[in-house]
């Protein structure tokens, strides 16, 4: 059932263009979307959580949930609720995303929240699991069943799921400005031929990457904004199938520490978001760190100011900024997978893990 592929996660990557497009169509067509944006609209505070790659994507919720519709919306990793419960409410809102709907930290945290009166909202891709049974509304991903182990398509499902959710909230707030809402709507509806194109283009350079990064034992992944929790879903695919070591903060953070480390040929992956503003950013980011030799990639629009600093650079097509989940992460997995691949490991059964964590 591997439709040809050599692993599961190979053919799973390939599904994304399929799995967001109906994941779009069944958010265009549910009818709860409704309800979860008038509960995030009306909410005092609105919290965001998940675990491992649900995490990643909550971050993507919380980052386009605040610049669209102009509310704050405060990211947890589930496993640490405690730390947030105290200040949580009658008023306020909860989205646990999880894949499974079985994540135990998951369950944990919106059991928690559900016990001091907060509405909780889960982002899942399992029809009536324990997740999505214990929340007040479900809003399912429609990615189909994910066997390797890493999260591919699950992710750019959730993503494409929750931006649409961010625009609708900001159309709810009336923070939208109509012309981004247009800018944002049209390139969601293309979703899954974006992603189509970022798998054509950018497979053969992902591949040729991979020999380069495989010899390295360790590695970083930076970005800003939008484009942060792209890069740490990045480092998260390459440590857990390929064991390099990767690690993912946002770049304006070098300086103050992580640089220190980068010596010449240490790899750095730049994520570069599309959006005019964070690539000037970067552009001071890249250079700090080819001053130092280290090895410089870039994923980013084609066209970018980055491309003639970098040692390699693998373009995604331009599309709307909060769609940059979609568009950089293809080659991020592929790159992950590769190198997974390059090594003599199988994706598909990464040691120490399993696909759905249910203990604490
Ligand atoms: O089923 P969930 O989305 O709740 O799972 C959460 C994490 O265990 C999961 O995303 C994990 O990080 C991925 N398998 C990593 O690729």
């Amino acid at each position: 059932e591997k439709s040809g592929y050599p692993h599961f996660m190979l053919k799973e990557i390939h599904e994304q263009p399929r799995a967001v497009m109906e994941t779009l169509h069944g958010a265009l067509h549910d009818q709860l979307i409704p309800e979860a944006v008038e509960l995030l609209a009306n909410a005092e505070k609105v919290y965001v959580t998940g675990a491992g790659t649900s995490f990643h994507a909550a971050e993507h919720f919380s980052i386009t949930g605040t610049r669209l519709a102009g509310k704050p919306i405060i990211s947890f990793i589930s496993s640490e609720y405690d730390t947030y419960l105290p200040a949580a409410g009658e008023g306020d809102v909860l989205i646990v995303v999880s894949q499974s709907g079985e994540t135990m930290d998951s369950l944990k945290a919106l059991r928690a929240f559900k016990r001091k009166g907060v509405r909780v909202i889960s982002v899942s891709n399992v029809i009536d699991s324990a997740i999505p049974r214990e929340s007040h509304v479900t809003l399912y991903t429609r990615a189909g069943p994910e066997i390797g182990v890493a999260a591919t398509k699950t992710f750019t499902t959730q993503t494409t799921l929750l931006t649409y959710l961010a625009v609708r909230l900001g159309e709810a707030t009336g923070q939208l400005d109509a012309g981004e809402r247009e800018g944002i709507l049209r390139s969601i509806s293309s979703a899954g031929e974006l992603v189509k194109k970022a798998l054509e283009d950018t497979g053969e350079r992902a591949k040729k990457l991979a020999s380069a990064i495989s010899r390295s034992s360790s590695a970083y992944y930076l970005s800003r904004g939008v484009g942060v929790p792209v890069a740490k879903e990045g480092a998260l695919k390459i440590k857990e199938i390929a064991y390099i070591h990767a690690e993912s903060y946002p770049a304006g953070e070098s300086k103050h520490g992580p640089i220190a480390l980068v010596e010449k040929s240490f790899p750095v992956v730049f994520v570069i978001p599309n959006d005019t503003y964070l690539e000037t950013l970067l552009l001071g980011n890249i250079e700090e760190m080819k001053a130092r030799g280290a090895f410089t990639v870039g994923v980013g629009p084609e066209g970018s100011r980055a491309v003639e600093l970098l040692n390699d650079y693998i373009p995604v097509p331009r599309t709307h900024w909060a769609l940059t989940p979609l568009t950089h992460t293809i080659p991020l997995q592929l790159l992950a997978y590769y190198a997974a691949v390059e090594k003599g490991f199988d994706p598909d059964k990464p040691r120490n893990l399993a696909k759905t964590v249910t203990v604490e």
